[in-house]
């Protein structure tokens, strides 16, 4: 099958694929990649059924600790400590939608955890990391899109005159540290964020506590926290690491004491860009802001949920990259790169970060909607327009809330943001407004009764 087939020939205002002397293969990929619709291998057909559904949360269960391997796709974080309820695993997702491993059809509001903003399985990108997989994957060289990106990016982020690209977020915010390490030769990182699963980030089980004595931890939007923290670190301040939207737009007074002190005392600056960028703006809260770090890290919806991440930066603090080791054997492999081409192509042909704010915008007034005429408390619509969550004030609201929006088909992220995505068409914002309504509704009733 051709991929103009595979697609249904695409729409008649995106971008014509170039022309590849090497489509033979590309089909070839195809045609044993995939098909349409309920033809796709291990997409079940017939009547939904939940059952299954179950089936696959205990067969999970059983042979992954948690039930899955990222910590927010655990049952339990997905649905709350202890819920028996809900679909865990699915099939086939295609722009907002999820076929579940039981059938059911879903809309999805968190967006594979912020990594999708187009939408899920987009032609575009699909396409671009088809034809890079025919083309050959990784060998014993980089490839050739591995520069092109790189300087695509620097033309796209303010910051960024160099770029180093690594897997996830996790590793890309750790190798920023690292570069901010090897470029002032101090230690100490004062930072305020999640920044991944790492030793450093976190504390907990099987983390010694060592491994984050060169780490201090401050709230969102503190100066005061910030400088106590930076008097702490004296000499011996590397970086501050920010993440700088986390519920909210930071003040300016905030990141100018941020830069202030990065200057006073020699450390570099870092934005830790992998929920703000390609979503706030292509370049993320510095673009948006105007406000340039020093370093910055990408992800999430750069590649529309291919898994590759960047840090970015001033060449002359970059540079200290080539004076450590960062290295990671699939850094650089063609499809997530040729998915970050696909994302481009699209951030050309049209302003995706002002359609995810509008859509975002859409979605909280009829969360809020939802709300008022439902008379719910205890719950609010907190967040930005591209990022937003729902904040309830009693976790056995909130699961069942889910419970109950589940049953009206929609997905909602629980104790996190859900995320605008480009696939959230009018008829959907309809669906999930319906869906809210209906969920709160019933709470409502549930609490009174
Ligand atoms: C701001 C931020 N930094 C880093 C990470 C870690 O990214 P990953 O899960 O890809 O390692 C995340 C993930 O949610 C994030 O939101």
């Amino acid at each position: 099958m051709r991929l103009s087939r595979l697609f249904g020939g695409g729409k008649p205002d995106e971008p014509q694929r170039p022309e590849d002397p090497q489509q033979s293969e590309v089909d070839a990929v195809a045609d044993n990649g995939a098909n349409d619709g309920a033809e796709y291998e291990g997409v079940p057909e017939g009547d939904p059924d939940v059952d299954l559904d179950q089936q696959w949360r205990a067969r999970a269960a059983d042979v992954i600790p948690g039930g899955a391997s990222t910590g927010s796709k655990r049952p339990a974080a997905l649905y709350g400590e202890g819920s028996t309820f809900g679909p865990t695993h699915y099939t086939r997702a295609s722009g907002c939608h999820i076929t579940t491993a039981g059938g059911r059809t879903l809309i999805d509001c968190s967006m594979a955890l912020g990594s999708v903003a187009i939408g899920y399985a987009d032609e575009t990108v699909t396409r671009a990391v088809l034809n890079a997989a025919a083309l050959g994957n990784v060998c014993g060289l980089s490839h050739t899109s591995e520069v092109d990106v790189a300087d695509r990016l620097c033309d796209m982020i303010p910051c960024a005159e160099q770029v180093r690209f690594l897997k996830s977020g996790a590793e890309a915010v750790s190798a920023a540290v690292r570069i901010a390490r090897a470029y002032t030769g101090k230690s100490k990182i004062v930072g305020s964020g999640y920044f991944g699963w790492h030793d450093w980030a976190n504390d907990g089980r099987g983390i010694p506590a060592g491994t984050r004595a060169d780490v201090l931890r401050v709230p969102f939007d503190d100066i005061a926290a910030l400088e106590t923290a930076c008097v702490q670190a004296g000499s011996d301040l590397a970086a501050i690491l920010l993440e700088p939207v986390v519920e909210k737009l930071p003040s300016p007074e905030w990141l100018q004491a941020a830069r202030k002190l990065c200057d006073a005392q020699g450390a570099v600056l870092v934005f830790d860009e992998m929920k703000t960028g390609f979503r706030l703006r292509p370049g993320g809260y510095q673009e948006y802001g105007s406000f340039e770090p020093d370093l910055a890290t990408f992800g999430k919806a750069m590649a529309n949920g291919f898994p590759i991440a960047a840090v970015v930066g001033r060449a002359a603090v970059m540079e200290a990259a080539a004076e450590t080791w960062i290295s990671s054997t699939l850094a650089g492999e063609a499809t997530a790169l040729a998915a970050i081409t696909g994302v481009l192509e699209w951030h050309e042909k049209t302003d995706v970060c002002d359609a995810l704010w509008r859509t975002g915008e859409e979605m909280i007034g009829a969360i809020k909607r939802a709300i008022a005429a439902s008379g719910a408390e205890g719950v609010s619509v907190e967040g930005i327009a591209p990022m937003w969550f729902l904040r309830f004030d009693s976790s056995e609201r909130e699961s069942r809330f889910l419970e109950l929006a589940l049953e009206q088909d929609v997905l909602f992220k629980r104790g996190a943001y859900n995320y605008a995505a480009l696939a959230h068409d009018e008829q959907t914002l309809i669906d999930i407004e319906h869906a809210a309504s209906s969920a709160f509704v019933q709470l409502v009733e549930e609490m009174q009764g």
